[in-house]
């Protein structure tokens, strides 16, 4: 059984870097996998959320996967903390985890900055809480940008523990899938960070609801060097925002980097811009409000936490509500 599980925080607009980082390849992967894609709002909040912005953002991002091609009819679309199993797995995986492991996430380490003391305990047990949505459906494959393979690499040493701990064969080690020429798209401010929701720049990324005009003038914006571009990848070395803004075309027009490189060879970046524009982004015609039904999944329940429970040690809930399919 392959089984793709992958998730967004509902934390402001998706933006170009969602959509080629992630979104897109699920699309993509859909026809081939049973597919979960969950809007992660208990990650969210290990940073501060207004309470009405993150109950109106969590539509915002369904409606934005759906828009976007996932098909919520023949694969599940649903909100994180409306399965428990998401919370009380986590919490026997935070008893599995070990603290040498989580003192090497980047993530953290980035987002904490340096007021490290004052970070919830939450945004430091995140990976638990990431590992936990991933195994407690035993997916196998999971879609995701470049940022997120060190948690997906502290997954799959956290079922190998658990699996060897109590000698049962219980989760799969889950393969990232990390796909396509934009894997880490940077900010078009700055191409040294990454392009982020919460970037204070609007012109730091491209939304995927902003409407033609405003991205064409982002990318008029967008810094580059005063260089010519080169005839290969390897040449991109030092030169972030070329390579940036090459990496976006070449994903938008579905090339290699190679194939971009070799188009726009002796060129400047600004001619580069100009092609981008013929090029589609998501539709953003599309409003998410708009689109097809966003489905609620309150009744998944699941069959694998309960064997978790077991391998663990502890008693079987008393009441447990499972679907019929799951
Ligand atoms: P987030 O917005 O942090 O919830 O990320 C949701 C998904 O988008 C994850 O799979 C990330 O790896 C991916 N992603 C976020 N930002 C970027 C980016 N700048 N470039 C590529 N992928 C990204
Ligand atoms: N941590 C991911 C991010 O910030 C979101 C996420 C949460 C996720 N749970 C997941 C991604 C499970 C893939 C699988 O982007």
């Amino acid at each position: 059984m392959r089984r793709i599980f992958s998730g967004i925080q509902p934390t402001g607009n998706l933006h170009l870097g969602n959509y080629l980082g992630a979104i897109r390849n699920w699309v993509r992967l859909q026809d081939e996998f049973e597919c979960l894609f969950c809007v992660v709002d208990l990650h969210a909040i290990t940073v501060w959320q207004d309470p009405a912005e993150l109950r109106a953002n969590t539509r915002r991002i369904a409606a934005a996967m759906i828009a976007s091609g996932v098909d919520a009819e023949k694969h599940i679309v649903f909100v994180q903390s409306q399965v428990a199993a998401h919370a009380q797995l986590a919490w026997i995986l935070n008893c599995v985890a070990r603290l040498g492991w989580l003192n090497r996430m980047t993530q953290f380490k980035e987002k904490a900055g340096k007021h490290r003391e004052n970070a919830s305990v939450g945004l430091y047990a995140y990976p638990n809480l990431m590992a936990a949505d991933i195994l407690a459906y035993k997916a196998t494959h999971v879609p995701v940008g470049e940022d997120q393979k060190q948690h997906l690499e502290l997954t799959r040493d956290i079922a190998q523990k658990f699996n060897a701990d109590f000698g049962v064969p219980l989760f799969p080690l889950p393969e990232p899938l990390i796909l396509g020429p934009a894997t880490r798209v940077m900010s078009l401010r700055d191409g040294k960070v990454k392009m982020s929701k919460s970037d204070a720049s609007e012109y730091s990324r491209i939304n995927m609801t902003d409407d033609a005009d405003t991205i064409r003038r982002k990318i008029q914006k967008a810094t580059s060097d005063p260089g010519l571009l080169p005839d290969t990848p390897e040449e991109l070395e030092g030169r972030p925002e070329a390579a940036n803004l090459l990496g976006i075309y070449a994903a938008l027009a579905d090339q290699t980097l190679q194939a971009a490189c070799s188009q726009f060879a002796g060129e400047c970046s600004r001619r580069l811009n100009e092609h981008w524009l013929t090029l589609q982004l998501p539709d953003s015609s599309r409003s998410p409000r708009k689109c097809a039904v966003w489905r609620a999944t309150r009744g998944i329940s699941m069959r694998f936490l309960p064997r978790a429970r077991t391998a663990r040690g502890l008693l079987p809930r008393l009441l447990c509500a499972r679907s019929s399919t799951w």
